[in-house]
């Protein structure tokens, strides 16, 4: 029976052994004791303000002093000892001493030390991180315009951040899949140059897009800073002929406009007639083909070919010239479609008032009958009534008009 308690005892008196080990070394045993000073890490960027502040639970006037990483005594108590303008006291207590440093620096980062005079001296450390901020990204690789099907490749580079900036790129407000980031330490500094790529296969939609490359870090509010690049694409017209009138009528005054859009815009425009030359009277003026006066005999296909140096676009549109005295048939439409629309309310609007007078003059009368009977009031029910019954003849006039 004592053979198998051997070990059992040797495993508890090492497990005290290791608790009474830790215990000496935590926190928990310094907490205790409340002359020792607490202090907090900060993080704080590149030109950021830090305030480094020590607390002692209680105290017994004993002076209190930060000292910077290289053991440098920065204040004792309200005292400055180093000759730093930004360095500043923020509060000197006797349970308190808060400093601040302003325009911080890469070389500011490290372990800071707070001590207090009593006997023995008690310390604390607080470790400030500073992360670089990252400059403002830099898009390169889109110099010229890029013909339709093209490949791109976009290149951003941002220096300076500290831990790595991580690199996003947008084409909107859409986020786009780039090469995974590459990070570069920069020799004899702690900060990282980052560069991300993006592969686009570009089509005419993307021509004008502008692409984004923005930074994310800690350091930066989100959204971070960004960069815009805009793309530029070429491609051949898609061509489109519009009419200078919808009503285009004998003798009248008349041109067609041939529009490209392409990038570039087309340098030139060949017109023609299918099946026939252009009409004498017909003037080609670039993208536009003028008559001076219209005839029955213009009638037929117009054929426009536009070339921007990247390729051709070939658009047509069929003319009917139409009698001196035609009207313009969709505005007549659309004058009789109003019409229609208007008698329609108007009518819909009668019934309406017809149904809200009976409807009132039936409440009155009830409201008569209980409250004030055969009172002064009736001779207006009366001609309440007599004006529905003229509204509701007229609706019928109305419907008769509709039928
Ligand atoms: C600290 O100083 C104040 C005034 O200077 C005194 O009243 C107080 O008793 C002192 N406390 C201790 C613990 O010495
Ligand atoms: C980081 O970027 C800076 C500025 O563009 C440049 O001068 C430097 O050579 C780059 N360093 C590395 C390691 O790429
Ligand atoms: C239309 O052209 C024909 C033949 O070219 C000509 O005889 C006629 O007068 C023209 N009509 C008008 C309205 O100009």
């Amino acid at each position: 029976m004592a053979f198998p308690s051997a070990p059992s005892a040797l495993w508890s008196v090492s497990l005290l052994t290791v608790l009474c080990a830790a215990a000496v070394h935590s926190n928990i045993v310094y907490e205790e004791d409340p002359l020792q000073p607490v202090t907090s890490d900060e993080t704080v960027s590149v030109g950021g303000t830090v305030t480094l502040t020590c607390h002692v639970p209680e105290s017994d006037n004993s002076s209190l002093q930060w000292s910077n990483t290289a053991q440098q005594t920065l204040y004792f108590g309200e005292k400055r000892a180093l000759r730093d303008n930004r360095i500043q006291l923020h509060r000197s207590t006797s349970t308190e001493l808060s400093i601040t440093i302003g325009d911080v620096q890469l070389s500011d980062e490290g372990e800071y030390t707070c001590s207090i005079f009593t006997m023995p001296v008690r310390t604390a450390r607080a470790t400030v991180t500073v992360l670089g901020v990252p400059g403002k990204p830099q898009i390169s690789g889109f110099e010229n315009a890029v013909p339709e099907g093209g490949k791109v490749t976009l290149t951003c580079t941002s220096t300076g951040s500290k831990p790595p900036a991580r690199l996003r790129w947008y084409r909107g407000t859409l986020e786009l899949e780039g090469r995974p980031d590459v990070v570069e330490s920069v020799p004899d500094d702690p900060t990282y140059n980052v560069s991300s790529e993006l592969d686009l296969e570009v089509s005419r939609s993307d021509d004008n897009a502008l692409i984004t490359c923005a930074v994310d870090h800690p350091s930066l509010a989100s959204g971070g800073k960004r960069s815009e690049q805009a793309l530029r694409v070429l491609y051949p017209p898609n061509v489109q002929i519009s009419p200078g009138s919808d009503l285009p009528r004998e003798g009248d005054k008349f041109h067609l406009e041939c529009k490209g859009n392409g990038n570039p815009e087309p340098s030139s425009y060949v017109w023609e007639k299918k099946d026939g030359e252009l009409p004498p009277l017909a003037k080609v003026d670039g993208a536009l083909l003028r008559f001076e006066m219209l005839n029955k005999t213009d009638d037929g296909v117009y054929l426009c070919n536009a070339n921007n140096g990247i390729g051709d676009g070939l658009g047509e549109y069929t003319l009917h010239v139409q009698d001196p005295t035609a009207m313009s048939t969709t505005s007549s439409v659309d004058h009789a479609v109003i019409g229609g629309v208007v008698a329609v309310i108007v009518f819909i609007l009668l019934c309406l008032l017809i149904v809200l007078g009976r409807y009132l003059i039936r409440h009155k009368g009830t409201y008569l009958t209980h409250e004030a009977k055969g009172s002064d009031d009736a001779p207006d029910a009366d001609t309440a009534i007599i004006n529905a019954e003229g509204g509701h003849s007229g609706a019928e006039d109305k419907k008769e008009y509709f039928i």
